[in-house]
């Protein structure tokens, strides 16, 4: 099955390490990311999951749940769990789906049989409290993911959910934004007070409007 963008994020009831999780349950008001990782018990993956953990703080201020997911079962989690906090220096604080049966897997379409057949690609999945997909990523097993990136991305998304504006080429939070090509300059001048630089018509620059 392939998620796109906009889509209602596909619900499901899969074990974790905290227990059964019902996904739209679990996510509940809030915004969620999930993560898919190819194995238990690898390198690069070892290092994700404590980045995550260590970044726990940062998502829940922008009210974000994190979850991943590799098709291992729960025992190997728990084995893993341990390592994880041994090399990275930070315990596993949020849940880890054991998706053995690939029910979760199939259903995002995390594995792509012409790069391994069993095993997930590197996937994320950002998905708005209206439970609509807002974001999808995929990197290969051999690269490790940025999750500052993760967390950009996240600001940006939350930023222009609210506001009339998009957010420019390495944009991060504080820094100046394109207030959207559908708002004229009568309603530009209203809706943004501290007013606007215009470039080109289709290019006017406001400061970030939330701040
Ligand atoms: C890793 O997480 O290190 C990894 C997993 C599968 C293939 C290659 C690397």
């Amino acid at each position: 099955m392939t998620v796109r963008l906009g889509d209602t994020a596909p619900d499901f009831t899969q074990e974790s390490t905290e227990g059964p999780i019902r996904f739209h349950e679990w996510l509940g008001d809030s915004w969620g990311v999930l993560f898919s990782h190819p194995k238990d018990f690898t390198p690069v993956c070892t290092t994700e999951l404590g980045e995550v953990a260590r970044l726990k703080p940062e998502f829940e201020k922008r009210n974000v749940k994190v979850i991943g997911l590799s098709v291992d079962p729960l025992s190997d989690h728990k084995g893993w769990a341990s390592d994880i906090e041994e090399t990275q220096g930070t315990a596993l604080n949020f849940p880890l789906l054991a998706d053995a049966d690939r029910k979760v897997s199939d259903l995002y379409g995390m594995i792509h049989p012409n790069a391994n057949d069993t095993l997930t690609v590197r996937s994320v999945f950002i998905i708005g409290p209206d439970k609509k997909v807002k974001l999808t990523i995929t990197y290969p097993a051999s690269t490790g993911r940025n999750f500052d990136e993760i967390l950009r991305v996240i600001d940006s998304l939350q930023l222009t959910a609210n506001y009339k504006v998009a957010t420019p080429v390495n944009w991060e939070h504080g820094q100046d934004c394109i207030i959207v090509p559908a708002v004229s300059d009568a309603e530009a001048d209203k809706a943004f007070p501290k007013g606007y630089k215009k470039l080109k018509p289709y290019l006017r620059i406001t400061p970030q409007p939330n701040l």
